[in-house]
């Protein structure tokens, strides 16, 4: 089939796209000095060299036989760094560094396989509607699970230490809130929630299909919380008293002897905040980051709930809200599950549907490091609630 001329500007911009988030991953793996390329800075995570393959070995696996027409060049490769990982119960990897390929061999992988790719992509060989999907979604899929990944290991490089990273480009942090605390009252009403099947939009399965909601009247946080109002409750003794933490969640805090948000650092007797490359005295307009745990206590703690998933998306629909995309992801007490009318990418079955397990809590509106084009209402992310080192805050409702 011949393309218009509108589907090449298309394929263009989105081959364009894909190369801006590669510098985008290739800038934040230049931030780990060599020798640190192999540490694991997050227990539940992999090693950092897994991602520096895993991101290339995941657009191969996903666009050389649907998309390109090409066969497998590095099947134990495409293996190896095929999967990342999220486990439940408490399960931690203990590989070692030296069961890794060497750095060398990962980077001439990652060479291979680019060049492969954008062969096909800027030669006009690759084809439309494999497998169901269209190239563009499919590269929208590449896109955006890259830039995904550039979020998440900005977490997991946050924890790296100091001196194993080099500054060599600014990283986005928090703006200070500036409007005010108080709350805003919400009326009752529907609200459409997720994105119509068919549609120019590309979104991922789990934000599919449209749906309104009816929604009761509640008020919500005019400003998320901030490392000031959450200080508050460290110091009345929040991370001691049992009647604000469910079972488990108690159970996580007192096993880890976690006291404080993990971001923040106590240094003889003031609190300091770490961001990527220092230390700092603590922010206190910045909005809190912190566990979906250690968000539930706050809001026991002053008498208020965290929003539904459908709350959040019903006061983001009415004036007078603040900051609520890219200032933080916003934790919301709803379950991460399917809505009606869900089927599952049929290039990339798991994606949601491994994690509707019970175990997992939505969060909405994205961090200053999430790109521009996840800031979109319908986006969906999602964590275990003891997961700390997220972008992630939450605000307060009253119903
Ligand atoms: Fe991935």
């Amino acid at each position: 089939m011949l393309a218009t001329q509108d589907d090449v500007a298309v394929h263009r911009e989105l081959v364009e796209r894909l190369m801006d988030a590669r510098r985008q991953s290739d800038a934040l793996f230049a931030l780990v000095r060599e020798d640190a390329l192999y540490e694991r800075p997050i227990a539940e995570r992999h090693r950092i060299i897994f991602y520096v393959g895993h991101l290339e070995a995941f657009d191969w696996n996903l666009l050389h036989e649907r998309a390109l027409g090409l066969k497998s060049w590095h099947p134990e490769f495409e293996r190896l760094f095929a999967f990342g990982i999220d486990p439940v119960g408490g399960g931690l990897p203990d590989d070692r560094e030296s069961d890794w390929p060497g750095l060398n061999v990962v980077r001439d992988y990652v060479e291979g396989t680019r060049s492969r790719i954008d062969e096909r992509l800027s030669g006009g060989n690759a084809e439309y509607g494999v497998d169901g999907a269209s190239l563009n979604v499919l590269l929208n899929v590449a896109i955006e699970h890259r830039l995904m990944h550039v979020e998440t290991l900005s977490y997991m490089l946050h924890q790296l230490a100091f001196e194993k990273k080099v500054r060599t480009s600014e990283v986005p942090e928090p703006t200070a809130s500036r409007v005010g605390a108080g709350m805003v009252d919400v009326p009752a009403g529907s609200v459409t929630v997720g994105l119509t099947r068919g549609g120019e939009e590309f979104g991922w399965d789990n934000e599919f299909e449209a749906h309104s909601v009816d929604v009761a009247g509640f008020a919500m946080d005019r400003e998320k919380v901030t490392n000031g109002d959450y200080l508050k409750f460290v110091a009345a003794g929040g991370y001691k008293t049992r009647a604000l933490w469910r079972d488990e969640d108690w159970e996580w805090i007192t096993g880890r002897g976690i006291s404080h948000p993990v971001f923040w650092k106590r240094a003889a007797a003031e609190w300091h905040y770490r961001t990527m490359f220092e230390e700092v005295a603590l922010p206190v307009e910045w909005p809190v980051y912190v566990s979906h745990a250690e968000a539930m206590a706050y809001s026991r703690w002053v008498g208020k709930s965290l929003p539904s998933e459908e709350e959040w998306q019903r006061a983001a629909s009415v004036s007078g809200m603040h900051g609520l995309f890219g200032n933080g992801w916003e934790w919301t007490s709803s379950e991460f599950k399917p809505f009606p009318g869900f089927e599952a990418f049929s290039f990339y079955r798991g994606y949601s549907a491994d994690f509707f397990d019970g175990k997992h809590f939505v969060m909405k509106g994205g961090s200053p490091v999430t790109a521009e084009c996840m800031l979109r209402p319908t986006f969906r992310n999602w964590f275990q609630p003891h997961y700390q080192y997220v972008y992630a805050g939450f605000r307060c409702v009253n119903r």
